[in-house]
């Protein structure tokens, strides 16, 4: 199977099983602004709950806030979302159609990619067990060739965005001779900067301006109440702010199901240090941030990293957890070293002080910050991207299972009387009253245990828990695994540790 049909039965999946629904569906949706369904807003607020525990619970020098999405729109000039916060775009004129021109010239680079990649695997072929892939990469002269006909598009595509020439930007588009691929046209119209922020109007504001964004990154509400929190809070650098929140922008390239939305959610974490101090930090955040990825259990091959070569205009270096979706490589995580840059602007346009003093060192200064940024729905579909499996049984039947770490599962155990008579259901009913305290747990008694197992696999619950006649007798029940299908008779006073056990949180 292709991985656009893997990432088509995906979506499908995820509809079917009420995880994600398209928006306002009834008025055939809105684009790239998706609703999550009654098991995919279970498993989202545990992969919620799973951060926020790993940050704030589990860091003494870390703590959390909820700021509001709406903010003064001074943030934004302070913050160079509204002088900076832009996308260059291409419309091509045949079809009508807009892109990003930097997408379309990284679309022609993973083409490139990709023929590395058919070098490699040929010569794997080729060279079997004797095959060493680094020295075939750094000695091949074909493989050579095109790496270097990427660094040169890269270097030249990054810095003509540097110098916002957008003129080169084009002109690159048009000698690689990349096609519109709806028209399959080169005609295209100049390149051009196009603002991502939402705006809307706000009853009265002092200045008698009323025009009011929609914030497009969760961050600004941390550093606007930085004082706030570390005055209060009676923190000390090195500290940490946390956040989970709405952010909302108006992507052109909005497309991949849920990975780029108009409206999405992310965690963020501002971790407040001395100057001079960042780069030791952002080397912990990226070490501790790949850690937790790799707690949940997903292969470390699923990840990489990427340095970025265009610097955002607040960071002096940052670099991406990329994570192998369906659609191949794509950000999941930033991690960035913002400097003073945040602070600094708001103490210059609000013109208050945002210095912090230093008792060790007996003096003030603006704290630097290394930030550490993850997209809510992103994790969501590479959890479940991941988790998505197709299985062939003994006997030929199959099963459509998401292998979801327990941890995160929606739910955590279905409850099932063997029959819905001789007093199994309410033996059953005893069980779930118990458990439900602990987890989520579902109760079914419609159809065979078989229908009712394969259900529960689709949805990725760890444990079924089958109730039947020799429980009446010995309170014991049969527990099965999602994963290994294997089944074992236990005791009901052992359930709550039995699955609490395999859906603690151990980082
Ligand atoms: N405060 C820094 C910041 O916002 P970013 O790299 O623009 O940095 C951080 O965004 C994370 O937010 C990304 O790594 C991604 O996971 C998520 N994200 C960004 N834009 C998104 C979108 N349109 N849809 C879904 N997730 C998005």
């Amino acid at each position: 199977m292709s991985n656009d049909d893997v990432f088509k039965k995906l979506i499908s999946h995820a509809k079917e099983y009420g995880f994600v629904f398209q928006s306002s569906e009834i008025y055939d949706g809105l684009s790239a602004v998706y609703d999550y369904g009654q098991f995919g807003a279970e498993l989202k607020k545990n992969i919620k709950e799973y951060w926020w525990k790993s940050m704030v619970q589990f860091h003494e020098n870390i703590v959390g806030i909820d700021a509001a999405i709406f903010m003064h729109p001074t943030t934004w000039k302070a913050s160079g979302h509204v002088d900076a916060f832009n996308d260059p775009l291409i419309d091509n004129k045949d079809s009508k159609k807009r892109y990003r021109a930097d997408v379309l010239v990284e679309d022609y680079l993973a083409k490139i990619e990709g023929k590395i990649e058919k070098e490699v695997k040929k010569a794997a072929k080729r060279f079997g067990d004797s095959f060493d892939r680094e020295q075939f990469i750094s000695t091949n002269p074909r493989v050579l060739g095109y790496k270097e006909k990427m660094e040169t598009i890269s270097k030249r595509l990054f810095g003509s965005l540097e110098k916002n020439d957008l003129s080169d930007v084009k002109a690159l588009i048009e000698e690689l001779e990349i096609a519109c691929p709806i028209s399959g046209s080169k005609n295209w119209t100049d390149v051009r900067q196009f603002n991502l922020m939402f705006s809307t109007q706000m009853g009265s504001l002092s200045e008698g301006s009323n025009q009011i964004f929609l914030r497009p990154e969760t961050a600004q509400g941390i550093f606007a109440n930085y004082l706030n929190v570390q005055k209060t809070g009676r923190m000390k650098v090195p500290f940490g702010i946390a956040q989970i929140g709405k952010a909302f922008r108006n992507e052109i390239v909005a497309r991949q199901f849920i990975f780029r939305m108009r409206e999405f959610e992310q965690m963020e974490m501002q971790f407040f240090v001395r100057p001079g101090e960042e780069m030791k930090w952002y080397d912990y955040w990226k070490e501790q941030r790949m850690k937790w990825h790799l707690s949940l259990g997903i292969p470390a091959e699923k990840y990489r990293w990427h340095d970025h070569e265009k610097l955002a205009h607040y960071a002096n270096a940052a670099c991406d957890i990329e994570f192998d979706f369906p659609f191949g490589f794509k950000e999941l995580e930033g991690i960035h070293s913002r400097t003073d840059f945040d602070l600094s602007a708001h103490q210059k346009f609000s013109g208050k002080k945002l210095q912090y003093f230093d008792p060790e060192l007996n003096e003030s200064y603006v704290p630097y910050v290394v930030e550490t940024s993850i997209g809510l729905d992103r994790t969501f579909l590479a959890v479940l991207s991941h988790a998505y499996n197709e299985e062939k049984l003994e006997g030929g039947a199959e099963r459509v299972v998401l292998n979801i770490p327990p941890v995160l599962a929606p739910v955590k155990a279905a409850i099932l009387p063997l029959l819905a008579k001789d007093g199994l259901p309410e033996k059953a009913r005893e069980i779930m009253d118990e458990l439900k305290y602990q987890f989520y747990c579902y109760y079914e008694e419609k159809d065979s245990i078989g229908k009712r197992y394969r259900r529960q696999d689709a949805i990725g619950t760890p444990f079924c828990i089958t109730v039947d006649h020799d429980t009446l007798k010995d309170n014991t029940v049969t527990i099965r695994h999602r994963d290994t299908m294997k089944q074992e008779r236990v005791q009901i006073s052992s359930l709550i540790e039995i699955i609490g056990e395999k859906i603690k949180v151990s980082l």
